[in-house]
């Protein structure tokens, strides 16, 4: 006997098989890892090259002996060139194993680098400060799960926060203002290492004052990752912490839940377009297969660009800042 409506169940190195993972994932169930030694392996690959584009100094404290310019230069070539080495789908591959996902079945975004600097040094652009969203009102299917893994250790002050009471309340929000393909043509390849002030972009976003608390923020060790659905309430805690926190996240979808649209509940989602085309399978990077996104597919991909075709240039979004 069970109510899922409110089911704010965190689990702790579960051995639940995948299947039964992601229903509860989909009814807003959390699930921490504390130590794979296939997160460790990323966390330490990721450490590597911040610790190379900030050399000689400490990443997590070089905010306070460099120009914000410099330093969002800095994370605009560091970023990309995390998202595109090729060690990095690796590493997801191989934790997606570990954790039981069934390769054949299971498809996955690029990984980000995200950073999240103190004291409001840099809050926007390439490192932006993220107010609290639900990835499905940036046009991720409601199918879609969320790792996030820290690269440094994390405290109470600088990691991110769960708003499980918005599981199932609906918020005012700009999402129907969103499309994602628009997106993808209009914005994405914006120089964002160059937004150092106010950010322009059109983020969805709550239009109502939101109540944050209660709120759940897991401290998971460097080597464990955190798993939620991209229906989840979420924010980056403003970082008052004195250290600069490096994270990275990918997401999932799995092949039998988009044909068979199982997934969280829709809320307060407005947005169109989808990133169905966006995820690559663990065996063969190959896409969904066409079937599949036309069923999420709302027509709209005429007005801007179905998929993001990054430019050459180092710098641009390229991927890292969408949802
Ligand atoms: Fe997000």
């Amino acid at each position: 006997m069970s109510t899922n409506a409110s089911n704010h169940s965190i689990h702790f190195d579960s051995s639940m098989p995948d299947d039964d993972r992601r229903r509860a994932l989909h009814e807003g169930q959390l699930f921490v890892f504390s130590c794979l030694p296939s997160v460790q392996r990323f966390a330490q690959f990721a450490r590597g090259m911040i610790e190379a584009a900030f050399a000689p100094l400490d990443p997590e404290t070089a905010q306070y002996a460099l120009p914000v310019e410099r330093y969002a230069q800095i994370l605009g070539e560091l970023k990309p060139a995390f998202i595109h080495a090729p060690e990095s789908k690796e590493h997801v591959r191989s934790i997606l194993e570990a954790l039981g996902c069934d390769p054949r079945q299971t498809y996955f975004d690029v990984p980000r680098l995200r950073s999240s600097t103190s004291d409001d040094y840099l809050t926007s652009g390439i490192a932006y400060a993220w107010h609290p969203h639900r990835d499905t009102w940036y046009s991720a299917p409601l199918c879609q799960l969320n790792f996030w893994l820290p690269v440094f250790q994390i405290q109470s002050g600088n990691g991110m926060a769960f708003h499980p009471a918005y599981w199932s309340r609906a918020v005012r929000n700009s999402s129907s203002d969103y499309n994602y393909y628009v997106w993808n043509k209009v914005h994405r390849g914006v120089a964002v290492a160059r937004i150092i002030g106010e950010d322009p972009r059109p983020l969805p976003r709550a239009i109502e004052p939101m109540a944050l608390d209660p709120q759940v923020r897991l401290l998971c060790p460097v080597g464990g990752v955190i798993v939620f659905s991209g229906a989840q309430m979420h924010s980056s805690v403003p970082n008052a912490s004195g250290r600069t926190r490096f994270s990275i996240d990918f997401r999932t979808v799995h092949l039998a839940d988009a044909l068979q649209r199982h997934g969280a509940p829709r809320t307060d989602e407005a947005c169109t377009g989808t990133t169905m085309r966006d995820y690559r399978r663990v065996t063969d990077l190959a896409s969904l297969p066409d079937e599949v996104v036309a069923m999420y597919d709302d027509g709209t991909a005429g007005g801007g660009e179905a998929v993001y075709a990054p430019p050459p240039s180092p710098g641009s979004a390229d991927r890292d800042i969408a949802q």
